[in-house]
């Protein structure tokens, strides 16, 4: 396969394959920026993670030079952990604000994350759920993909109807966020976290997955057999998938 290119895959995703993660970053940052350029009032859904730190680093040079603005756009943020306020470090609201929020013209009313301090974190995903609905629902979810294959933090096992809730973390995704916590500092059990069927009810959706720890993931993800055991499979039941992966996450 050739490298940059667009694959037609099963059903109805695309996989954009390009040579390096930054070019992954990039492919998707440029198919943000378009659509942001032709929908200023876009309702984006947003992640946290690694795969997406180059994402926003591209989002936010397009909007220093002038390329971008999301003065009319509003977001979503798919996942937080429960317990945890705004200014831990390792909160997915401390990242959005380090890394995206608070470097572009995006109001801060407009920008969601799950309240991770709610007094009940049931309450707060039913009336997340239902923000999303009143917004008019998500043009756009950028999604990145878990090694076990969860999207958000719906994680294997969970159901394709489910919409956002409180979810508990399997031991595989605490092990891999370990590394955003301090020595000895315990990762959170539970999340607030967009459930599979709020995902698929966005309008297009794209995905990064870079490195070779996603490879197996990604390759499940794409399998013929659809099955919560790797809840990204479930993105092939979408009718506007990209995913955007480098050529160690997607192998010749
Ligand atoms: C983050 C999220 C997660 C991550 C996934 C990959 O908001 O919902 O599903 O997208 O765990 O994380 P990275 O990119 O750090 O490998």
């Amino acid at each position: 396969m050739a490298p940059g290119m667009t694959y037609p895959i099963l059903r109805r995703a695309k996989v954009v394959r390009t040579p390096t993660a930054r070019e992954a970053a990039e492919t998707a940052c440029r198919l943000i920026v378009e659509r942001v350029t032709a929908k200023p009032d876009l309702v984006l859904g947003l992640a946290t993670g690694r795969s997406q730190l180059d994402v926003y680093r591209g989002l936010v040079a397009a909007h220093r030079a002038g390329d971008v603005s999301f003065a009319r756009a509003c977001s979503f943020n798919l996942d937080e952990y429960i317990g945890l306020p705004p200014s831990h470090p390792a909160s997915f609201h401390a990242y959005m604000n380090k890394n995206f929020f608070d470097l572009v013209d995006l109001p801060s009313d407009r920008s969601r994350v799950p309240d991770g301090l709610a007094n009940d974190p049931n309450e707060e995903a039913r009336c997340y759920e239902m923000s999303i609905t009143e917004a008019g629902g998500i043009d756009l979810q950028l999604l990145g993909i878990g090694v076990n294959g969860h999207i958000g933090f719906n994680e294997p096992g969970s159901s394709e109807t489910a919409g956002t809730r409180v979810a508990t973390l399997s031991a595989a995704t605490r092990s891999a966020n370990q590394r955003d916590f301090a020595d000895g500092e315990a990762v959170p059990e539970q999340a607030i976290t967009m459930g599979i069927a709020t995902i698929l009810a966005a309008r297009e959706i794209v995905m990064v997955a870079t490195g070779l720890a996603k490879r197996d993931a990604v390759r499940r993800a794409l399998d013929r057999k659809v099955s919560s055991d790797c809840p990204a499979s479930f993105l092939q039941h979408h009718p506007f998938v990209t995913l955007i992966c480098d050529a160690e996450a997607f192998p010749d």
